[in-house]
């Protein structure tokens, strides 16, 4: 098995790396920090470390292109702004979109053609199901995926799978930064073992944990003022 891990020098996806580096012919593990990579390479099995800033299109849109039969896509690779209840620049906001939204069709433009059967996994949030106003370029960027993940598993069905999965808040470098309390914190290995859950069983679509889940459904159920007066609350 082929595999390409993105977001693969920290948190989840070094994580998964380390799981797969067991069942993978050959893990592309990509991020930035060539260090971090050459670590994992020595560590880990089967380990080709590809440098590469998700934020460059075109970079992305090449090394996608150049990877033949692969079987298994893990798009994880993302970036958080610190939470904040002012107006976002728009450089910040063009830099979420393109490293969590359109760096994942810049690789798969060149990927999918190549791939017979496989699977594609999409890293959403459960933040994706609330426009927080103190996150609104990552809710967005995470929303549009989930949209691009529907349209992605009825394009490609039955041989690919597309599997879109929505964490909650796991410890990791993106979550430490967080000075706000986040409900039902998991631990990197717990979160990772619902991830891998999801890939193995082949969910189309997988939110965990399930009762910060049911509590966000509730709250979408609400009439849209009572919404908005709890997120202007919470925004403050
Ligand atoms: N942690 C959570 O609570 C949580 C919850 C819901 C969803 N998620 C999602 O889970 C995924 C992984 O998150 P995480 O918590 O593991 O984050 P993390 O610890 O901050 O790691 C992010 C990874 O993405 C890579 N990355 C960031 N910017 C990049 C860029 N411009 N080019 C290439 N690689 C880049 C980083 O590598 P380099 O810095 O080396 O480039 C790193 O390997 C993300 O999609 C995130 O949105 C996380």
């Amino acid at each position: 098995m082929n595999v390409i891990i993105t977001g693969a020098s920290r948190g989840i996806g070094r994580e998964l790396v380390k799981r797969y580096s067991k069942k993978a012919h050959k893990i592309y593990a990509v991020a930035r920090n060539e260090k971090k990579l050459k670590e994992l390479a020595k560590e880990f099995k089967n380990i080709e470390p590809v440098v590469l800033d998700l934020a460059n299109l075109e970079d992305v849109r090449k090394f996608g292109k150049s990877v033949k039969n692969v079987d298994l896509v893990i798009c994880n690779g993302a970036i958080s702004l610190p939470h904040s209840p002012s107006f976002t620049p728009f450089e910040d906001f063009k830099k979420t979109f393109d490293i969590n939204f359109l760096s994942i069709h810049a690789l798969l433009e060149g990927v999918v053609p190549n791939m017979k059967k496989g699977k594609i996994v999409l890293i959403s949030s459960l933040a994706s199901l609330i426009g927080a106003p103190s996150s609104m370029p990552y809710s967005a960027s995470k929303r549009a995926l989930n949209s691009y993940a529907q349209s992605l598993r009825n394009l490609l069905a039955p041989d690919i799978e597309v599997i879109n999965i929505l964490p909650g808040f796991i410890k990791t470098d993106m979550t430490v930064k967080n000075d706000f309390y986040m409900p039902f914190l998991m631990e990197l290995e717990e979160g990772v073992d619902e991830i891998q859950k999801a890939i193995e069983k082949g969910y189309k679509e997988y939110a965990f944990p399930k009762r910060l889940y049911y509590l966000i459904k509730l709250f979408n159920m609400l009439p849209l003022s009572l919404q908005d007066k709890l997120l202007q609350k919470v925004a403050k």
